[in-house]
This record gives C-alpha cells, structure tokens and sequence, in this order.
C-alpha cells in the first residue's frame, strides 16, 4: 500500500501531526506540504492536514481537494484552536459546525475518517487578532492561553492511532484483499 501524508501549516501545529503521522506508518509511504504535490495518483491512501481558519477549511486546502483530491480516498486531520470536546454547548456546537465544512470540503472524495485535535494560537496571531480592534478576534486572541502546548504528546499518540486504523481500514478494502469474515 503507498500512502503520502500532506499538508499545509502556517504556524507549525499541524505539521506535527503530519510527521507524527507519518513516522508511524510503515507501508510505503511520502510526506509532502500541499504546494510540492503535484497529483494524487498512485497513492491508495492520502492523508490531508490543514488549520480552521475562520471558522472552516482555509482557501489553500479548498483549493487542493477540489484540483487534486476528487474520486481519491482520503483521511483528514485538522487542528484548531478550540477545545476538542467543550462543556460549554455553544464552543462545541462552533467546533461542530467548523468540523462539518471541513467534511464538505470533501464531498467529491472518498473521505474514509477524520482526525482532529487543539493546535496552540500562536503569540504573533494572537497579537495581531487583538490589534484588529474587532471585538470578535479580540475575544479569540484572548484564549491563547488555552491553547499552548498543544499539540500535545496525547494527541500526537490519539493521531498516530487513527493513523494506523486508516490504513488498517484502507487494506482491508483494497481489491484482492478479503475482509476478514
Ligand atoms: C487567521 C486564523 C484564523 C483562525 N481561525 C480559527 C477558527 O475559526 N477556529 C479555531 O478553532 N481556530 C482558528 N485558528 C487557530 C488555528 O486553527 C490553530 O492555531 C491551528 O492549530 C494552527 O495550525 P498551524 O500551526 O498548522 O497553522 C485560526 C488561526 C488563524 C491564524
């Protein structure tokens, strides 16, 4: 089985995840950002990670699933700013909502799982929302301190295991391969 791991980072979060990711694979496999892949032919799995940013997908990874990603089978892993899991119903129901355009940005593929897990607000973003004056990034800025550290070791490991049961779920499909029934 060939798997590439790809993905698009500003501030380094989700990058993490896509080494993590990739380190513990031991099929065939290539690691790439967004803007060194070229096509996705030949890979029976590719692994797809970017940020929300504003609330969904950003441009730059609408932009690759649409050329690239159509009728191919994909995984997704996504970080963010907000807890993973909230309490508070209006942060979760947020969360939900980002979750779901991320998944709709994948509607012309073959999207087998999605990972996703708190990525830090960096300080230079953070200052530069509460620059903005706008109440609403100001309010965002103001939970950095919510976020640091993350990705942490445990969602490191949570990805590498979803990782893995990808590609455990991906042989299992693959032409000439029995399930195991
Ligand atoms: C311009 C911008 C917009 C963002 N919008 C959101 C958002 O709507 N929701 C959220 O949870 N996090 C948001 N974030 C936080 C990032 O998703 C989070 O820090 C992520 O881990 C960054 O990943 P990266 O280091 O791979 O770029 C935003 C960050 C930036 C820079």
């Amino acid at each position: 089985m060939n798997t590439l791991v790809t993905y698009w980072s500003q501030t380094g979060n989700t990058r993490k995840i896509a080494e993590a990711i990739y380190e513990t694979l031991s099929c065939e496999k290539e690691i790439k950002p967004f803007d060194e892949v070229v096509s996705l032919e030949g890979f029976d799995l590719t692994f797809i990670g970017f940020p929300v940013m504003k609330f969904g997908p950003p441009g730059q990874a609408k932009k690759f699933i649409d050329t690239l990603a159509k009728g191919r089978t994909i995984a997704l892993f996504v970080t963010h700013a907000t807890l993973s899991e909230s309490k508070d119903p209006s942060q979760q129901d947020m969360l939900e909502k980002e979750l779901n355009r991320c998944r709709a940005a994948c509607a012309q593929s073959d999207l087998v799982g999605m990972f996703h897990c708190q990525g830090e607000l960096s300080e230079k973003i953070a200052n530069e929302l509460h620059a903005s004056g706008i109440l609403m990034l100001m309010e965002f800025a103001a939970w950095r301190p919510n976020t640091i550290g993350h990705p942490d070791h445990q969602e490191i490991e949570q990805a590498q295991d979803f990782a893995l049961k990808m590609t455990t779920l991906r042989r299992a499909t693959q032409p000439g391969n029995n399930p195991p029934y």
